[in-house]
């Protein structure tokens, strides 16, 4: 008799989004007349720059002709991307990282949920609280969680790090001894990051107890201010304990194109073991590839004029988080974020809880964000608006909050 794998039936409720999206489907339902703006869900809403677009037209043409046609794509990825990510995401940054060290993926959610297969069953993670909901969820399916504590909406095998307003929304090194890490910088939800040094304590501490670092920089490209780390591998000794996440998404507008990559560093031992071989296999064995044509795109991405339109598109982004950040601020809310990353994260206001808040804003402002609650319990009271819509949305989203 097949049985289903009863570790999915632990998972509480629904995936976040898609209870916002019901909520916001039943509203929209009810009040027809209504023009909501949606700042939620962070999905890009400008069009692929033109130099992207140009790539991508020559590699459909290559595709329809025989001598340039590109069947399954090589393993890690093509030599010309790789080549590309490390010349301008690592050597310009003084990162060590090779080529072959690059994994090049269809992005970073399942590159974040699926890298855990490649450890120990019984490996303990530890997250930050609020989190970027993917990492928990595919521990809780490969069954390494524990047992759930409903009220306190927390697993009993997981070690949560707080992200505070009393600890600037950076997580303080556990006392428990975590296997893995996961570290997100620029933070989704809090739009929080740390320095150099910060991070510098982390891959220490990884190094002192032989755990992973699992960092995730889906939001590198928002990074504004100097002394925030780009990339892990600018920490010394991050080779030795440090896998990388990177996606195309937020930083070149690839969330329906798909691209992404994993970093793994040779002298990344876990167990006697080197990581770099062990994702090699999975990625051989479970996945054929990013399609030649959208590789090619991602290869745009690093052409003079490709990062000269993707730096425009990046503050056309930006300049929403600061008219979110200035306009809240300014009508007495408390927010925080939204300068190297963005998201803006702001308090609930008369102790509302995050859901409270969500129904209380779709409703009298029909602007609509995601509970701070959705990303863990230390969410509980804070919410998160997205710079992602377009500037017209989110000013009028703006006016409209300021008159509530
Ligand atoms: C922290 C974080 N990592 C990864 C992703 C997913 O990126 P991708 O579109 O490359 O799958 C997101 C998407 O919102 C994210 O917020």
């Amino acid at each position: 008799m097949a049985r289903v794998n009863e570790n999915y039936l632990k998972l509480p409720g629904s995936y976040l989004f898609s209870t916002i999206g019901k909520k916001v489907a039943a509203f929209q339902e009810a009040n027809p007349d209504k023009t909501i703006i949606r700042l939620g869900i962070g999905d890009v809403t400008q069009p692929l720059a033109p130099e992207i677009i140009k790539s991508l037209h020559n590699a459909v043409d290559e595709m329809g002709k025989a001598e340039t046609f590109h069947g399954y794509a090589p393993d890690l990825g093509y030599e010309f991307l790789r080549k590309a990510i490390v010349e301008n995401d690592y050597k310009a940054r003084g990162c060590e990282i090779e080529a072959d060290e690059i994994f090049v993926s269809d992005g970073a959610k399942c590159d974040s949920s699926n890298i855990q297969e490649i450890f120990a069953a019984d490996s303990k993670i530890a997250v930050c609280d609020p989190v970027y909901p993917v990492y928990v969820d595919s521990n809780v399916m490969a069954g390494r969680t524990g047992v759930y504590d409903a009220k306190a909406e927390t697993w009993s095998d997981v070690i949560y790090m707080p992200c505070l307003e009393s600890n600037g929304f950076a997580p303080e090194l556990p006392k428990e001894v975590p296997d893995l890490i996961y570290l997100c910088f620029p933070n989704n939800p809090t739009g929080a990051t740390i320095t150099k040094a910060q991070l510098q304590e982390w891959v220490d501490y990884a190094n002192k107890n032989n755990a992973v670092i699992i960092y995730d920089a889906a939001y590198e490209a928002y990074i504004s201010e100097t002394d925030v780390p780009h990339s892990i591998y600018e920490c010394e000794g991050a080779r030795t304990c440090a896998i990388e996440l990177k996606s195309f998404s937020k930083n070149a507008g690839f969330t329906g194109v798909r691209l992404g990559y994993t970093v793994i560093p040779k002298e990344l031992i876990c167990d006697g073991v080197a990581l770099h071989g062990l994702w090699a296999r999975r990625h051989g064995t479970k996945y054929n590839g990013a399609p030649y044509i959208v590789q090619r795109a991602g290869e745009a991405v690093y052409s003079e004029a490709g990062k000269a339109q993707l730096k425009d598109q990046v503050a056309y982004y930006m300049n929403n988080a600061k008219t979110i950040k200035e306009g809240l601020s300014a009508a007495g809310f408390s927010v925080s974020g939204g300068v190297n990353a963005p998201y803006i994260w702001l308090k609930t206001p008369d102790k509302m809880t995050s859901w409270e808040f969500f129904d209380y804003l779709l409703e009298n402002a029909n602007v609509v964000g995601t509970p701070g609650s959705g990303f863990g319990p230390s969410g509980e009271g804070y919410f998160r608006l997205t710079a992602f819509g377009t500037y017209e949305n989110t000013l009028a989203a703006i006016e409209r909050i300021k008159k509530l």
